[in-house]
């Protein structure tokens, strides 16, 4: 691992899990606990550090100078891209989906002031930009710039995500976690044993063809994990004011903040299936908090 991550992951915390406890849970006879990855660090949470850690290492390995990656006007992704970039003098550039609005998103706010350069790109072009998958492939891109994909969906983000899973320190049947690439869903399911059944929330409407492009990111082949695709709530970032109560249920009972796009629709779906006995009496869930808290600004 370069030097200069090994000293920025110093101050990071990944080791809390939080027990849910509540009537419900009680009464089904099943443990809660929360991996609590939104704790890691105050802006590169969740699931972003596990994913860029590696690419991070990789890019700092081919001196590359310069990161350019792509995302909406929300994205967590391109969020701690640009921290992270500040904090190992990298420079970084995100191509944003759509025209420049009149005004920034805080998320666009955000990176911006940390240096990432800021290219708005029509939906058309951005869709063409998702078929640059590895960090060499982007036409454009000049001696010292590398490429990362929508979400950092590469092979090294499962490197990262599998660095979770000896991290949790109690036995447990299931563990869950929102998808919106899949690639933190793949990650774990490489990284998990027989035993263990692995859960992913699909975040879009229409997420059926994330089963196949995650089965295409695994490197071995098994049957222990499947995607929940009906807890959309009508589509990525659509929310109503049934998920909206539930999220602020949580915080109140739990002391837990979830946001709307991601985290709160896997709660919102696994309190629905406990609630319909879809676990077995006695089982221990982990759920994965994957961050992305920021994205909660509008
Ligand atoms: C907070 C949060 N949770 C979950 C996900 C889904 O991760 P993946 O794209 O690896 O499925 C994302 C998106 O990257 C996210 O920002």
């Amino acid at each position: 691992m370069h030097p200069k991550l090994i000293e920025l992951e110093k101050s990071f915390d990944s080791s809390t899990l939080t027990q849910i406890i509540d009537p419900l849970l009680e009464q089904k006879q099943l443990e809660l606990w929360i991996k609590r990855d939104d704790l890691i660090h105050p802006i590169i949470s969740g699931n972003k550090w596990r994913k860029l850690k590696y690419i991070l290492d990789h890019a700092l390995q081919q001196e590359a100078h310069t990161i350019i990656s792509m995302g909406g006007a929300y994205s967590n992704h391109l969020h701690a891209l640009a921290f992270v970039g500040q904090q190992l003098n990298l420079k970084t550039v995100g191509y944003i989906r759509g025209e420049q609005p009149k005004k920034l998103s805080p998320t666009l706010l955000d990176i911006q002031k940390w240096g990432m350069q800021l290219r708005f790109v029509s939906r058309t072009e951005y869709r063409e930009l998702r078929h640059y998958k590895q960090f060499d492939q982007l036409p454009s891109l000049q001696q010292g710039e590398y490429w990362l994909p929508e979400g950092g969906a590469t092979n090294l983000a499962l490197q990262g995500v599998a660095d979770i899973l000896p991290e949790i320190k109690i036995n447990f049947d299931v563990l869950c976690v929102p998808c919106g690439t899949g690639t933190t869903l793949a990650g774990l399911i490489e990284a998990s044993t027989d035993k263990m059944m692995i859960h992913g929330f699909s975040a879009l409407k229409g997420g059926s063809f994330l089963t196949q492009d995650v089965a295409q990111l695994l490197t071995k082949e098994t049957e222990n994990w499947s995607i929940l695709l009906d807890y959309h709530f009508g589509g990525f970032a659509k929310t109503n004011q049934q998920l909206l109560s539930f999220i602020e249920n949580f915080s109140t009972h739990h002391a837990i903040e979830l946001e709307q796009v991601y985290t709160g629709k896997m709660f919102y779906a696994l309190f629905d299936l406990i609630q319909q006995d879809y676990f077995k009496p006695k089982q221990k869930i982990i759920a994965i908090h994957t961050g992305g808290l920021q994205g909660r600004r509008r």
